[in-house]
């Protein structure tokens, strides 16, 4: 598959830093580019790149802003790491690998190409963090490049799952080209997951009949999660499931509604999203009288005390969630081998190795190698192949224009 691209012989050349297993990379390839050199500290990452793409991979650490030799080319892609970006983590804005867009930026620049991207999460867009990208965008127009941030939507580009990302292009003054991609067709997580079974990668975890998680699959339908955190058709409660986590009465389940409700709106912090209750504002909110019943939901584990107040003791936002077949996945991130937090559309287990793959868009022919999570890793990492090739023929059509 990859060979096939490569024989092209593309007269347009790139770089690729924080290559992973090189989901951005093959988009490009596809675009008609060649690698000339793709480097990430991960030596499993490495390996599957090698194996699947070309051994133009190197185990080689980005963080000092160098390369082993010095290389120039047309276009650098680079997705440095989102962990202390990303609103499912913690965020720091301290975390080192926050610089690593910047050592992107320098090795981008010393190696003179016609054009760069810089893909990370959206996050990197909001509040203190937002000035690394900032920063990334002045030192490259410095350098005598235009820079445009772009926000895709993998869907947008083919892939059967919701993930938006942002991009920063940046492109040498004196050509024109304008950052918007061609969208494609919206295809569905069931096309993607269809004949799967014999295919490499293919070995689903699942999930012990009669195991409390095989129960609590068993309760959640296509559309669906396990939460706690707010009503509505899409959130099964904990109080809906008693077989793995305890009988309530009608009276009892007034009241965790009626927490999940307060706690949510009645703020007592100025940081996280929800608050315990006071048993004040749920007696004034139901006008009857609930110490009883609280102190049973204590006892049951439903409940929590807080000082004076009670709390939800699992709110479970976002487990065992189940996407629709005739709609997108969810992102597919690190997790999503793992039926605790993603569950099949139809069958009460959890997503293979191949299945994420196929959901990243990803061809049938990569067989991924190593442990079974860190397989998921190298394939929630990447970036989706077609919004590489979106990207990657957007700069082309460009860089065509100019030659013509
Ligand atoms: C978001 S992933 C890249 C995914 C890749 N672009 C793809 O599409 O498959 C970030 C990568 O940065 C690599 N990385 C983290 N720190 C690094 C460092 N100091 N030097 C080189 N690579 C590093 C990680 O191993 C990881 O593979």
């Amino acid at each position: 598959m990859i060979s096939e691209a490569q024989e092209q012989k593309s007269s347009l050349s790139f770089l690729s830093l924080f290559s992973g297993c090189g989901g951005l990379d093959l988009g490009f390839i596809q675009a008609g580019f060649g690698p000339i050199a793709a480097f990430d500290i991960w030596p499993l990452a490495v390996e599957n790149y090698r194996t699947n793409i070309g051994d133009h991979a190197h185990v080689w650490d980005l963080s000092n802003g160098q390369l082993p030799s010095e290389l120039y080319c047309d276009v650098v892609v680079a997705g440095s790491p989102c962990q202390g970006f990303s609103t499912v983590g913690k965020r720091d804005i301290d975390d080192p690998r926050n610089h690593l867009l910047q050592s992107a930026v320098k090795i981008g620049i010393n190696a003179k190409p016609k054009a760069m991207v810089f893909e990370n999460v959206l996050g990197i867009l909001q509040g203190d963090h937002k000035a690394h990208w900032d920063r990334a965008h002045a030192q490259l127009n410095a350098a005598g490049y235009k820079t445009s941030t772009l926000i895709i939507d993998a869907r947008d580009t083919g892939a059967p799952q919701s993930r938006k990302r942002a991009f920063l292009i940046a492109w040498e003054k004196h050509f024109e080209l304008t950052p918007v991609i061609e969208k494609q067709n919206h295809s569905t997580l069931g096309d993607a997951l269809r004949n799967v079974s014999t295919l490499a990668n293919h070995e689903p975890r699942s999930l012990l009949i009669d195991g409390s998680e095989y129960k609590i699959a068993t309760k959640i339908k296509p559309g669906q999660k396990l939460c706690n955190v707010r009503g509505g058709e899409a959130s099964v409660h904990t109080w809906n499931i008693p077989e793995v986590f305890g009988d309530t009465t009608p009276e009892e389940r007034e009241i965790l509604q009626c927490i999940m409700k307060l706690r949510r709106r009645i703020r007592r912090r100025s940081f996280g999203d929800a608050d315990p209750v006071t048993p004040r504002d749920v007696y004034l909110n139901l006008q009857r009288k609930v110490t009883t019943d609280i102190k049973s939901l204590i006892k049951k584990g439903y409940l929590r005390k807080i000082e004076d107040s009670v709390d939800l003791t699992n709110t479970f936002n976002g487990k065992y969630r189940r996407p629709l077949s005739n709609g997108a996945s969810h992102t597919v991130d690190s997790r999503f081998g793992d039926p605790r937090c993603f569950l099949h559309p139809n069958e009460h287990r959890g997503f293979s190795v191949r299945e994420a793959a196929r959901i990243q868009k990803f061809p049938d022919s990569y067989v991924f190698h190593g442990p079974i999570d860190e397989q998921f890793r190298l394939v929630g990492n990447a970036v989706p192949p077609t919004m590489g090739f979106a990207i990657g023929k957007m700069i082309k059509d460009a860089l065509s224009r100019e030659h013509k």
